[in-house]
């Protein structure tokens, strides 16, 4: 194959990409059956797609080999302002290869990847974006070599579960629904969920100024009885909390029907490894199936050891991986 890379232009290859995402989300979901149908359809593709020319700044390339388009990469800038409830989660000032923004046709992912990459990390690099984070199927194994060749490493995970019961054994805790007056107790919960993703070896940072937006965050979502945020309870004192809303920080590609979002999951220290989180998980799984969601989705940090175990022994399966690469700034200037 001798491929040439172009700008991504919509005109010119927006129905190519469709078709190469529909034909890739095919593939990913012969690997994964959790993932939605629609998205074999080039038309919800193209759509999925259109999304990244929302973000100002969006920049695509476009493999060619002949008159055949056989990739595309398409980046888009993220810039969150410091006070942002989602501030310690992403960079200030990053570059997002979101999960619907590339494919490649089959067997010539690894170096169609590596190549249609080199060309957009020089246009973003160029404006001062170093930050690079990519979505990705957890199944598709030459996407994933291709990134981690290109110096990716897994940042997130995004997975999904039914709505049956949990068979790990439960602490025998009281776990009620919280309302706007158990605000301070969320609070205090969320906190602590912070501060763990601050700690060794996650290192994310608690940024103390998103807390008013933490804040509203969380009583936006007790004010409205669609959510829930489960608290539970030993000797009178909260000991956890699991709080639920609609999936919107999952990718659409990846979230089956009737699925709800578990956005915050904490047991307090003292309280972790005694079923706590069984227990919260259970009677969470049980209000889902009155509901009638079919999914519970939710994110954990790649590198958090209890979480990634909690979940993945509880049955959720990984349906995105986030991965990133931060590049050295001083290249800026020492690259003559
Ligand atoms: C993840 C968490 C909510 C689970 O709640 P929990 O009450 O500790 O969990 P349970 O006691 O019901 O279940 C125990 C299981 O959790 C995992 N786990 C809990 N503590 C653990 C630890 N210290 N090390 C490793 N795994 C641990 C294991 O899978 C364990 O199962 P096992 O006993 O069969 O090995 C809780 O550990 C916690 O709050 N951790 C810190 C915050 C966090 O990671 N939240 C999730 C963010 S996405």
């Amino acid at each position: 194959m001798s491929t040439t890379i172009a700008t991504f232009n919509p005109e010119i290859h927006l129905d190519a990409a469709a078709v190469l995402l529909a034909e890739r989300h095919a593939r990913d979901r012969g690997r994964e059956p959790l993932l939605p149908s629609a998205y074999e359809v080039p038309a919800a593709c193209r759509a999925a797609i259109e999304g990244a020319f929302d973000h100002s700044g969006w920049h695509g390339v476009a493999a060619k080999d002949g008159g055949e388009v056989v990739g595309f990469m398409i980046g888009a800038p993220q810039l969150f302002p410091p006070t942002h409830f989602l501030a310690s989660f992403f960079p200030p000032r990053s570059v997002a290869i979101n999960y619907p923004s590339h494919a490649a046709k089959a067997g010539a992912e690894y170096d169609l990847y590596r190549e249609m990459y080199a060309a957009l990390a020089d246009h973003f690099v160029e404006r001062g974006y170093f930050e690079h984070i990519a979505g990705i199927a957890p199944t598709d194994a030459a996407v994933g070599e291709a990134f981690a060749s290109l110096s990716f490493g897994r940042h997130s995970v995004a997975a999904i579960r039914g709505v049956g019961p949990t068979e790990r054994r439960a602490a025998d805790v009281e776990v009620h629904q919280a309302s706007s007056e158990d605000a301070s107790v969320v609070f205090a919960l969320a906190e602590e969920l912070n501060l763990h993703h601050a700690r060794s070896p996650i290192y994310w940072p608690y940024l103390r100024e998103t807390d008013p937006a933490s804040h509203d965050m969380n009583a936006g979502l007790l004010a409205d009885a669609a959510n829930a945020h489960w608290i539970a309870y030993e000797d009178g004192r909260p000991v956890g909390m699991d709080t639920f809303m609609q999936p919107a920080f999952l990718t659409a590609m990846t979230v089956p029907e009737r699925t709800i979002y578990l956005y915050q999951g904490i047991v307090t220290q003292e309280a972790r490894a005694g079923g706590v989180g069984t227990a919260l998980l259970s009677r969470a799984a049980a209000w889902a199936r009155e509901q009638g969601y079919e999914h519970i989705g939710l994110h954990f940090a790649a590198p958090n050891l209890q979480g990634a175990k909690f979940w993945q022994s509880s049955g959720f399966k990984p349906v995105e991986y986030g991965v990133r690469r931060r590049i050295d700034e001083r290249v800026a200037w020492a690259d003559r």
